[in-house]
């Protein structure tokens, strides 16, 4: 993952793909790629940036992007994409990250090492315009991320113990993440969800999810979990669950 050194011009070299990446913008600063995204370019326009000044995470929540530590990137996406595309992202980014270490994905969206989040995935919607958004964590020490995320998140240079070439990762996820855009595109979106889900272990666990306890019995088409419980079906669209410790 270290091949190639990092360099301020050209940092983001084209990647070799059909749809996400055929034109790609870098920006040294810039609120948020999501909300670049989201305005106008060309489908699978990829914006990518040093640092975020309001980068966004999931229920309004910030997302810490500091100059130079991490991936902060969104690609455009036109013609309503699947609502399997956040699954399609997280699959794509574990199978980039392979080659350096093994990450499990999380539901809803996020991707772990060794517990803690690595990368966060944040899809918004404007007409038929999606920005998918993402943020992985490179070069984070622990004392780089605020306090209160010390102990949840990572990054992968701290969970490898190797210096992670971001140029190289983003290539390679952008590769990744072509392929399944072209997948989806085939009608394969239901395909993507199923490994999705199998890959994220919680199927027959016994959960918690906020008052809710019960078995996980499944997940439907928007990516909510199903939760049995007292011999109902619950759907539980966010929020942290917990499996069940004997279970
Ligand atoms: C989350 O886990 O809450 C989602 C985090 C998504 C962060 C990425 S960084 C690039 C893109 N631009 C944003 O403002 N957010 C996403």
């Amino acid at each position: 993952m270290s091949s190639v050194a990092e360099t301020r011009a050209n940092p983001a070299p084209p990647p070799n793909t059909v749809i996400v990446g055929r034109e790609l913008i870098y920006l040294d600063t810039v609120d948020s790629t999501n909300s670049r995204a989201l305005e106008s370019g060309p489908d699978g326009l990829v914006i990518v940036a040093g640092e975020q000044s309001a980068g966004r995470g999931r229920h309004g929540h910030t997302w810490d992007s500091a100059p130079g530590l991490g991936l902060w990137f969104s690609v455009a996406l036109e013609g309503g994409a699947d609502d399997a595309v956040v699954f399609a992202a997280a699959l794509a980014i574990r199978e980039a990250l392979e080659p350096g270490c093994r990450a499990q994905v999380k539901w809803p969206n996020d991707l772990l090492i060794g517990g803690k989040k690595v990368c966060g995935i944040l899809v918004e919607r404007r007409g038929a315009r999606t920005a998918l958004g993402i943020g992985i964590n490179v070069h984070h020490r622990k004392e780089d991320f605020p306090e209160p995320l010390r102990e949840t998140a990572t990054s992968l240079d701290s969970a490898t113990g190797t210096r992670w070439n971001r140029w190289e990762l983003l290539r390679r996820v952008l590769e990744a993440l072509d392929r399944k855009v072209l997948a989806l595109r085939a009608g394969m979106g239901e395909d993507i969800r199923c490994a999705w889900f199998a890959a994220c272990g919680l199927e027959g666990k016994h959960v918690r999810c906020g008052a809710t306890i019960g078995r996980v019995a499944g997940m439907d088409k928007q990516g909510a979990l199903l939760i049995e419980t007292d011999g109902r079906i619950r759907r539980i669209s966010d929020g942290p669950v917990v499996a069940i410790d004997g279970d």
